[in-house]
């Protein structure tokens, strides 16, 4: 099995700006949180932002969906201090593709970037893991993520039934899940540094609701067994060995609010004792656009042309890493085609009920 490290790190969402473009619902989600970024900059100190303003957009991948937001933010934080000087920084993997970033944010892509007409508005990148401090100690404002921090540090081990931790049980799920807790406060205690007092984290990260929901399970066709049963399927037919069936295995977890909140409201907690407190949390449901959308058209090809794209953006790396690297390269893409094409097939034969309905946690943390 490859090293767990390297396996996280080689974690990459589709490159050339793909990402964004295939990713509609991901901008919905940030979109959503704009009521609570913009509480947020009010909240925090204007003192603490006299000559200057610093903004971490942490896991931006492409930066295309959170484009509009990052623009918007940097309005109500001039509404406060007019004029002031804005940093961006937006943060990745290093295997992310910060060339399709920042043509993004300069505007060079399929997007309006934030930089039109902007004056003192400085973008710059850091290809460095939320698992790290990414800059320096009290120099953040305001610290935002989306859908990014169900990735682990690595993959704890291997689930040898399903895919993903929604299916597992027993002690490969305890692995996963101590392996979230330890990561879930590494990632908090980074912040606590990073941030300046009074600053706010705005975090939206995929969870477990109450209602047990999450992630392409939210009533319909549970997305995550289809994913399970097409490779259960591949192991059948001899398509693929038993050890690349195990090995793909996605090295993220969603936590329960519970989960979130825990090191946020307990005093004892290191991540308390570095100053970060709990303000707000939510769960919301985020509908799959390319679902809704069918719902209205009811063209089951172009429900299909819009769907299967927008799951391979982010876990195609994946499926790839699990083959065995001595098959044929062209082999290894063979299969992963043929992977989605009966994804595809399955929507096709029953259109209702799939769908990536996103499921989140919306968590705004202040630092005392
Ligand atoms: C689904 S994309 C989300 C992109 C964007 N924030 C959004 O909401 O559309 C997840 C991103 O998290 C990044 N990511 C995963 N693990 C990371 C880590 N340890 N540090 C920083 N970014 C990470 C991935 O590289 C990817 O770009």
């Amino acid at each position: 099995m490859a090293d767990e490290g390297a396996q996280a790190e080689g974690i990459t969402m589709s490159g050339g700006g793909l990402y964004s473009l295939a990713t509609l619902g991901a901008k919905d989600v940030i979109d959503g949180a704009m009521p609570l970024l913009e509480a947020a900059v009010d909240a925090i100190p204007t003192e603490s932002f006299a000559s200057g303003f610093t903004l971490a957009d942490m896991g931006c991948a492409d930066g295309g969906t959170s484009l509009d937001a990052i623009g918007r933010v940097i309005g109500r934080v001039r509404s406060r201090v007019p004029g002031v000087p804005v940093t961006v920084a937006s943060t990745d993997q290093p295997r992310n593709d910060f060339n399709a970033l920042m043509a993004n944010v300069h505007g060079l892509g399929p997007f309006v970037g934030f930089l039109d007409g902007a004056v003192d508005v400085f973008p710059i990148a850091s290809g460095t893991s939320f698992y790290r401090q990414a800059l320096p100690s009290g120099s953040v404002h305001l610290g935002f993520s989306a859908t990014a921090m169900h990735w682990l540090s690595g993959k704890p081990g291997d689930i040898s039934d399903h895919v993903h931790m929604v299916g597992a049980s027993g002690a490969e799920l305890e692995a996963f899940r101590a392996r979230a807790h330890d990561d879930w406060r590494q990632i908090l205690l980074c912040r606590a540094a990073e941030l300046v007092s009074g600053g706010r984290l705005v975090l939206v990260n995929f969870c477990i609701d109450g209602d047990g929901r999450h992630l392409g399970n939210t009533g319909g066709i549970d997305m995550f067994e289809t994913f399970a049963r097409i490779w259960s399927e591949f192991l059948a037919e001899g398509r693929i060995d038993r050890d690349e069936y195990v090995a793909m295995t996605l090295p993220q977890y969603y936590n329960t609010v519970e989960e979130f909140t825990a090191p946020l409201v307990d005093p004892d907690d290191p991540v308390c004792q570095a100053g970060l407190r709990l303000e707000h949390v939510e769960t919301r449901v985020v509908r799959c656009p390319f679902a809704a959308d069918f719902e209205q058209h009811g063209d089951v090809e172009r429900f299909v042309q819009g769907y299967i794209p927008t799951i391979r953006t982010w876990n195609e790396s994946i499926w790839a890493a699990a083959l065995h690297r001595e098959r044929p390269v062209d082999e290894r893409a063979r299969i992963i085609e043929d992977y989605y094409a009966r994804y595809a097939d399955r929507v096709r034969a029953e259109p209702e009920g799939h769908g990536m309905d996103y499921v989140h946690a919306y968590l705004v943390i202040a630092k005392a």
